[in-house]
């Protein structure tokens, strides 16, 4: 792996080769629209950007939403083409050039895949060359094992095979969500996974547990959207969040760190600081 390669990943991920990353997931929009508390992006994301290692979003929402002097490195999603309107969300291409990925100076690329989608053929076929503009270019890729609309395929079975064809053809990283057995899911891919905490749980304390059994059996960190900024308090969540990840913090322990950081304005250092 090349200097650039490793060190934008070295960027997302702090803690090193085998460390963990807090990622702050903002790229709904692409095919839902205006979700619920993301709305005003720019609004959203302002307050917790400094407590993410890294901010996934597309590109219309990086140039229009986030300050150019930020210094939380970029995710870039650069897969779309479907909307919530249609029943096949399959129906993906890559959709930012991997030289405006560059331009913008970003640490890593994420497409979606669609194992078993009726467009599994292009999106495994998007992610191949990707993988290869991404070598050429020193920028990793991200694959996400999305579901499309039908959630149910969120099991150890489906996610460890879609997960393992995703690192077959070079991703650099795996996205994909927690499931039942998911020590199978982590065992069978060779590259880092990071889990997506899908719609927003009943609890805050759901997410942390969520986030907490992933770590525990293997993850590198979690690319969380919904869960933080759909709570009621998304800094203190991202803080809480930080510690299981970062601190290896108890789900008990989160929940001091979400209630004490309730209390408190967003603080204005920067944790990246
Ligand atoms: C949208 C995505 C999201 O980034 C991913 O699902 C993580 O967000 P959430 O935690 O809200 O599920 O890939 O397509």
């Amino acid at each position: 792996m090349d200097w650039g390669m490793r060190n934008r990943l070295a960027r997302m991920f702090p803690g090193g080769e085998n460390g963990n990353a807090v990622m702050l997931a903002v790229d709904h929009g692409y095919f839902m629209g205006p979700t619920h508390h993301l709305e005003d992006a720019r609004a959203t994301i302002a307050p917790l950007l400094p407590y993410a290692d890294a901010v996934a979003l597309t590109r219309g929402i990086l140039r229009t939403s986030v300050p150019s002097t930020s210094a939380t490195p970029v995710m870039l999603r650069v897969s779309g083409g479907a909307t919530v309107l249609k029943e096949d969300l399959s129906h993906e291409t890559i959709t930012t050039a991997m030289r405006d990925a560059a331009r913008l100076n970003v640490c890593g690329v994420a497409l979606s895949v669609f194992v078993g989608a009726p467009h599994e053929h292009e999106s495994l076929v998007n992610l191949s060359k990707l993988v290869d503009e991404g070598e050429e270019a020193g920028i990793p890729v991200m694959a996400i094992t999305a579901v499309g609309k039908e959630l149910e395929k969120r099991d150890a079975r489906y996610l460890a095979l879609a997960c393992r064809v995703s690192a077959e053809l070079g991703a650099h990283l795996v996205k994909t969500y927690y499931c039942d057995g998911f020590e199978k899911v982590v065992e069978g891919c060779p590259v880092p996974l990071v889990v997506a905490g899908g719609p927003k749980l009943d609890s805050d304390r759901a997410a942390l547990e969520l986030a907490h059994s992933a770590i525990a059996k293997g993850a590198h960190g979690i690319d969380m959207g919904r869960n933080i900024w759909q709570s009621d308090h998304p800094v203190a969540m991202l803080k809480a969040l930080r510690a299981i990840v970062h601190e290896k913090a108890t789900v008990a322990e989160a929940m001091d760190v979400l209630g004490s950081a309730k209390g408190r304005a967003p603080a204005a250092a920067s944790a990246r600081a």
